[in-house]
């Protein structure tokens, strides 16, 4: 089915000036990026973006991560771009990602991981909505 999934490229792809490569990446896989916009998050976005994880031993180094330079948000559109986004972007360890996927191709660690893909559908809407209204996503 058409699907959309909500994507960010991390600090670490922003600093390095690799946000075309990324989306490069992604349309070449027939990723459409229907909707996107370059936001610097406050802590507070992202501990509410990343809430789930919030008992993890990394959260407080996930969330100062992705505060330390702007994200690009976007939202994809695809047959079945939930799983599908998530083969692009590779294993999220980057010593584990499969070649060609992005992580593979840019990430530098288990932390500065270059890409953030929704895991789920259902998660997918929520994170969308955090960043977009439906006016701002244009097929
Ligand atoms: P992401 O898909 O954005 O969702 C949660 C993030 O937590 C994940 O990508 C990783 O970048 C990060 N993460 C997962 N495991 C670790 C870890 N062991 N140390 C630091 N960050 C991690």
């Amino acid at each position: 089915a058409l699907e959309r999934t909500l994507s960010i490229i991390k600090p670490d792809a922003t600093r390095r000036n690799l946000t075309g490569k990324v989306n490069t990446v992604f349309e070449e896989a027939g990723l459409r990026i229907v909707a996107q916009k370059r936001i610097q998050l406050t802590e507070k976005q992202a501990g509410a973006f990343y809430e789930v994880h919030k008992e993890r031993p990394f959260f407080g180094e996930l969330v100062s991560f992705m505060c330390s330079a702007p994200v690009v948000v976007q939202v994809l559109e695809g047959e079945n771009a939930v799983a599908h986004h998530r083969e692009v972007m590779g294993a999220t360890n980057p010593a584990e990602a499969a070649e060609g996927t992005v992580r593979k191709l840019y990430a530098q660690s288990i932390g500065e991981n270059s890409v953030h893909g929704s895991d789920s559908l259902e998660n997918a809407k929520r994170e969308i909505s955090f960043f977009f209204a439906e006016t701002e996503i244009l097929p």
